[in-house]
């Protein structure tokens, strides 16, 4: 191929990334995408170009927009910002991230009767619940008050079974060395930059041959940038998000002596409900991991 054409296809390349950035700030319209890709299949046309995998492209960003009928602003916050605004929705939200996740965790917390188990970064207290109703001595740990509030009202009903406690687990945790069986950390790490002294910490806390449960956002799909998080009266609210690579999760393992028992990279199941499958159409969350669970062991 030319150097020209080359140059041609970066152009495209380059507007398309725009676009997408400019979608995901909502700041572009409908028409303007429309009369962008009626002039790239024309020119994808007369040089031979993979049509298909434009058209995909195309699709994709028309969903978005779609999705958020163009009208929908974005506002950046913080990460304890964020959780005070989405707590009493956060369960109710549909996130085929949280629905891939949860599906998996289930098996992770099976034979738990009796166990210690550490919730850390527990929110609304979903997964402390399900190890709560298996049996386990569940303690839940979030900096969150909101999300809290919510798990500590569900709580209520069932006799306060499970001890909720307020904290930042960037800081030293405010729990005994060698106190608990199992760590489960959902979905929270991806918030934190530097994750090296969490993992020093969960090790501490855990007894010998304990278990660490770290599920999260695929690598692939992480990068250092505000990420949008959830949406609320035609706002969407874009909060702090950290890439950490499979090899950095190894290296910090090595370095806070755990053992990896096992990597699960999960796509999203194909048995969703029919009307959540329709709003990932056009994602490649069906084909790629969506997300990863990995489980560490206390050397
Ligand atoms: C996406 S929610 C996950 C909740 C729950 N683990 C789940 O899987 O549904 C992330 C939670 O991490 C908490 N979080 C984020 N950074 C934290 C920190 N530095 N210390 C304690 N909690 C934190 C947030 O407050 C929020 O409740």
């Amino acid at each position: 191929m030319g150097k020209g054409k080359m140059n041609q296809i970066k152009n495209i390349k380059q507007k398309i990334d725009r676009i997408e950035n400019d979608l995901n700030k909502r700041r572009k319209l409908k028409e303007d995408l429309v009369d962008f890709f009626a002039e790239m299949y024309v020119f994808a046309q007369q040089n031979n170009l993979d049509l298909e995998k434009i058209k995909r492209e195309a699709d994709k960003l028309m969903l978005t927009w779609w999705k958020n009928q163009g009208k929908i602003k974005g506002k950046d916050v913080s990460v304890k910002t964020a959780y005070k605004k989405w707590a009493k929705k956060y369960e109710e939200n549909f996130n085929p991230l949280t629905f891939t996740i949860n599906n998996k965790i289930n098996g992770f917390v099976s034979n738990i009767k009796g166990k210690n188990v550490l919730d850390l970064g527990c929110g609304t207290g979903k997964h402390s619940f399900l190890a709560a109703k298996k049996g386990a001595k569940v303690t839940g740990f979030d900096f969150s008050k909101d999300m809290l509030k919510q798990a500590k009202l569900k709580n209520k009903r069932l006799k306060n079974k499970i001890k909720f406690v307020h904290g930042n687990l960037t800081k030293k945790l405010p729990f005994k060395s060698s106190s608990f069986d199992i760590v489960l950390c959902s979905l929270v790490l991806d918030h934190i930059k530097n994750i090296q002294p969490i993992f020093k910490e969960i090790n501490r806390v855990l007894k010998k041959n304990g278990r660490f449960i770290f599920a999260d956002l695929h690598p692939r799909l992480a990068q250092n940038t505000k990420y949008p998080l959830f949406k609320k009266d035609k706002t969407e609210f874009y909060t702090e998000k950290y890439y950490h690579s499979i090899s950095e999760l190894f290296r910090i393992s090595q370095k806070s002596i755990f053992l990896i028992k096992s990597i699960l990279e999960l796509k999203v199941p194909k048995k969703i409900p029919a009307k959540e499958k329709k709003l990932i159409q056009g994602t490649d969350f069906f084909i790629k991991p969506i997300a990863i669970i990995i489980e560490f062991i206390k050397k």
